[in-house]
């Protein structure tokens, strides 16, 4: 495959092909034009500017911007060492290379312990250039790999913020829903009820031929009781006050009678705890996680019984809910598809928990959540 070197923003990414700012640290000047003449005849374009001392490396960093710097490691005032300490504080990713007369090993191998890309002997300079732009390379990848990692992850904190702003969206919507449905229509069907009964009354006082009015009257009784019902269940479908006026535990209590009283399917809640002080955002997460897992409980379980327990230990609030019906293997269970187990396990991270569901075939399922809370949280034990 050919390629052309050009990044999607059209910037020349091949090194052969880019025309490098080279800083050199060197105090022989000789030195410094062996090194160029070694890089002119490799065919590396290039601009340089060099520098001997500790100010003009700094100053030059900031304002040459080089590609790359090759430092000799012996200078008057200065080493390559020092050199290599400014550049960890400042601009790590511009490779640093040592051009030098020593031998010495220890010296090598402390230049490359600090940072230093590669360490070049000034009587081997032809290793020099593919030196260099081997060292362009690597860093080059490393800074894009870095950045591509980073881009990752923003565009995964993201997702999640997004996520976390449909979840409470969409809970303030159903708290509203509900509330005008229950206080609205609630009200207006109760107050009709009463004009009713009111109107019965008056005319059973009459005493006249009320036979078909009264008749109409209970039958009209009935329909509005019935639409009371059915307001009150999509009410408290949408959002149950018993979660806002009486806490987790008591709402939890509720949703396993209504659970079983719904499905058949025998329902015990046990907790330790009489009431647990949660926040909203907890308190909500859990319950919809909750409400999320019985409903796969009757979609797929075939279950006869569910337990679900309810603890907090050590500032963790864990909520287990244990299905005996004929559980998932483990590949639907862990599927990108799974969607609803998703939806779960991202509720909880959302708060810094996790969801963990354990199943197999004919072997039931458990799901078992863990929020932490915050210390604040505290549980108010049965035998308070
Ligand atoms: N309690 C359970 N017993 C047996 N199988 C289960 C249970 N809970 C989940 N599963 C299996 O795990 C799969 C994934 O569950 P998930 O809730 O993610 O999806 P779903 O219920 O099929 O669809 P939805 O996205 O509407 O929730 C289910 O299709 C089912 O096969
Ligand atoms: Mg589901």
């Amino acid at each position: 495959m050919e390629t052309t070197g050009l990044n999607s923003k059209g910037k020349n990414n091949n090194p052969r092909k880019r025309k490098f700012r080279i800083l050199l640290l060197e105090d022989v000047e000789a030195d410094a034009d062996l090194v160029e003449i070694e890089l002119k005849n490799a065919h590396i374009s290039f601009t340089s500017k060099r520098v001997q001392t500790k100010e003009e490396f700094t100053g030059a960093v900031q304002t040459f911007s080089p590609d790359a710097i090759l430092a000799d490691y012996h200078l008057p005032s200065f080493t390559a060492l020092e050199a290599l300490q400014i550049m960890k504080n400042i601009r790590s990713e511009i490779p640093f290379l040592l051009v030098t007369g020593s031998q010495s090993e220890e010296i090598a191998v402390e230049c490359i312990k600090q940072g230093a890309d590669d360490y070049i002997l000034k009587e081997r300079l032809a290793r020099l250039p593919s030196a260099l732009l081997s060292a362009i390379e690597k860093k080059q990848t490393a800074h894009e790999k870095e950045k591509a990692i980073q881009e990752l992850k923003s565009s995964q904190e993201q997702l999640r913020a997004l996520s976390a702003h449909l979840q409470s969206i969409r809970e303030e919507e159903r708290t509203r829903i509900a509330r005008e449905i229950h206080d609205e229509l609630g009200q207006s069907l109760t107050a009709l009820k009463m004009d009713l009964l009111w109107l019965q009354g008056k005319i059973l006082e009459e005493q006249k031929n009320i036979e078909p009015i009264d008749e109409t009257i209970r039958t009209m009784t009935h329909v509005i009781d019935s639409t009371i019902q059915t307001v009150r269940r999509i009410a408290t479908e949408l959002r149950p006050g018993v979660l806002d006026d009486l806490g987790l535990v008591a709402a939890i209590e509720w949703q396993s009678q209504e659970f079983q009283h719904r499905t058949n399917i025998l329902c015990r809640f046990t907790s330790t705890a009489r009431d647990i002080e949660l926040d909203r955002e907890r308190a909500t997460a859990v319950f919809r996680i909750l409400q999320e897992t019985l409903t796969n409980v009757v979609r797929h379980a075939r279950a006869a019984r569910v337990s679900i327990r309810l603890e907090v230990e050590r500032n963790i609030l864990i909520l287990e809910i244990k299905d005996d019906g004929r559980g998932a293997d483990t590949e639907k269970i862990e599927s990108k598809r799974s969607l609803g187990l998703l939806g779960m396990k991202e509720r909880a991270a959302l708060l810094g928990g996790s969801v963990e569901i354990v199943s197999a075939a004919h072997a039931g399922t458990t799901v078992v959540v863990k929020i932490p809370v915050p210390p604040a949280a505290q549980e108010h034990r049965i035998n308070d």
